[in-house]
């Protein structure tokens, strides 16, 4: 893995996001504290680093598309702060401390992730010299691929499909669209804002299928066998919710194997999209080997 890369995005992303993030506020500051609890710390960033490399392979100017990779990971953090609810897979941990609920009560922890996707938004819509055509394609497959057709119809599927045994095609539509689309989202996102051709965008919506279907196995792997102080999340969780994974369905070596040649039909299609793919073909082959 390319230390000095992760660590030029981890720079920059810690001064974007810590511009980004509301700042306390007299009268609800308990909202904002809530918000910038979950959001700050932690977190592998795969979707922004995603969202920032296709964004200058496909030949983009500095650090223009920079909102929407905030956006995209305001969006992923409220996901997560809904999915730990009670009513949802009630876990306790995220990102290697107490989850949301846990520290602020389930009623701010809600609107926390409520403000967090609103806040995504507001933050997009600062984007500054790029095409507005671009930025109303960009916000268009942001919106499509958080909402109903995307993360919130895979946690839909996800929920109804507890305590059955869901069929391997529902699996990978849950798969698909519950990760998956926020995955695609990142890599169409940059390829959009950077004016790349309409084949590039679908190259990359398949670099992120493929990608997304390999990362949620990967974390259905983990739940079953990681190790949950390197995970920063409780592991068995999937089991003490009865959830339908590829795991339980096929066992732990299959899926790896699914992993392994998701991947490698991910990386051919960076081969599609340009030659400077390399740092993304390493990190695409490093998240197949993870250990959170
Ligand atoms: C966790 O996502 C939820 C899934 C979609 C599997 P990540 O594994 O990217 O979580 P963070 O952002 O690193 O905490
Ligand atoms: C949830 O999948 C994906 C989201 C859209 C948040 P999981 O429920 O398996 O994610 P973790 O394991 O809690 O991170
Ligand atoms: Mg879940
Ligand atoms: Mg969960
Ligand atoms: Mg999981």
């Amino acid at each position: 893995m390319n230390k000095r890369i992760i660590e030029k995005y981890a720079l920059e992303f810690e001064k974007a996001f810590n511009s980004y993030i509301p700042q306390r506020v007299c009268n609800y500051s308990i909202l904002i504290d809530s918000m910038r609890y979950s959001f700050l710390l932690g977190g592998k960033r795969i979707r922004p680093i995603i969202l920032m490399e296709f964004y200058r392979i496909c030949g983009g100017k500095d650090n223009k598309a920079l909102p929407f990779a905030v956006a995209l990971e305001m969006i992923h953090t409220y996901s997560l702060i809904h999915d730990d609810l009670p009513c949802m897979d009630d876990d306790d941990m995220r990102r290697g401390k107490p989850s949301n609920h846990i520290e602020f009560g389930e009623d701010i922890a809600l609107l926390a992730g409520d403000g967090l996707l609103t806040h995504a938004f507001y933050i997009a819509s600062q984007v500054k010299d790029i095409e507005p055509k671009l930025c109303l394609k960009a916000i268009n497959v942001l919106s499509e691929l958080s909402g109903i057709s995307g993360m919130i119809g895979g946690q839909v599927i996800d929920l109804l499909n507890e305590d059955k045994r869901a069929s391997a095609e529902t699996i990978n539509e849950i798969n698909l669209l519950k990760t998956g689309a926020l995955i695609s989202a990142a890599a169409k996102i940059g390829v959009i804002l950077a004016d790349g051709s309409e084949e590039m965008v679908e190259y990359a919506e398949a670099y992120g299928t493929k990608l997304g279907l390999a990362f949620q196995i990967m974390d259905d792997i983990l739940d079953a066998v990681g190790d949950e102080k390197v995970l920063g999340k409780p592991i068995h969780s999937d089991e003490k919710n009865q959830k339908s994974t590829y795991v339980s369905l096929y066992g732990i070596e299959k899926c790896h194997e699914m992993v392994k040649n998701l991947t490698d039909e991910a990386i051919s299609c960076l081969k599609n999209i340009s030659v400077e793919a390399g740092f993304l073909e390493e990190l695409t082959r490093y998240l197949a080997n993870r250990k959170n």
